[in-house]
């Protein structure tokens, strides 16, 4: 399919009725709802128990992922694990999935360079996030870096500005179909990518942890 065109999206590939991770995660790699999958190798659903109260979403799987087929199991899962155990928070409480499903990238000779997704992907690929968080019902929902938060609570909000805040789900960010409940949590922070990319990466990471240890306390209450 042409870039130029609209991508049909993925919810005709979603099963109705689904009540199980592994189902949905089948079913997604399958799925032909943008141009993304054409070139990555296969669709990275998210990872992580059933029972998770916590949900963190990436934006798309990189070099790695795409070729292991599992999120964050990359340089930046490393530092995402890293900084998730040093806030104390519980990693069996955590599943882990991306705004965008497959890999985007350009191919510059051999290698693959990341490129980010465009809106039409994430609109494309947002019905996977509902029917995985329709099924996991988390208590909390970490955004992680610009991408994740334009799919989720909308084009207007800054994580440079609002990060490391809890804050009830904003009803202008609710979407159709009362994604997410309105009685979940979100709190935004900086990508674990942009921690290694940063100058000072020391306080970027740092950055990262602190605010990742105002989830860990609201959770431990
Ligand atoms: N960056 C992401 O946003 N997601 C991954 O799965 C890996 C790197
Ligand atoms: Fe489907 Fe999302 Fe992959 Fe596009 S990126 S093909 S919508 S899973």
């Amino acid at each position: 399919m042409p870039s130029t065109e609209a991508p049909i999206g993925a919810q005709k590939f979603v099963p109705e009725g689904t009540r199980e991770l592994d189902e949905l995660k089948a079913a997604a790699a399958g799925c032909e709802g943008c141009e993304l999958h054409e070139n990555a190798t296969q669709t990275v659903f998210g990872r992580g128990a059933a029972s998770a109260r916590v949900v963190f979403v990436g934006e798309q799987p990189g070099d790695i992922e795409d070729q292991k087929g599992l999120p964050f199991v990359g340089p930046a899962g490393r530092l995402l694990r890293e900084a998730v155990d040093a806030a104390g928070i519980d990693a069996s409480n955590v599943y882990i999935t991306n705004a965008v499903k497959h890999f985007r990238f350009e191919l510059r000779g051999s290698r693959r360079i990341h490129q980010s997704p465009g809106p039409a992907h994430i609109a494309a690929c947002r019905p996977w996030l509902v029917a995985e968080f329709a099924l996991l019902k988390p208590e909390m929902v970490i955004v992680l870096g610009a991408t994740a938060a334009k799919s989720l609570l909308g084009p207007a909000f800054r994580v440079t500005r609002s990060r490391g805040q809890l804050m009830p789900w904003p009803a202008s960010a609710q979407h159709p179909g009362d994604f997410p409940a309105a009685d979940v949590q979100a709190l935004a922070t900086i990508h674990p990518s942009a921690v290694l990319r940063a100058d000072d990466r020391d306080a970027a990471y740092k950055g990262l942890v602190d605010d990742l240890k105002v989830a860990a306390e609201a959770l431990s209450r």
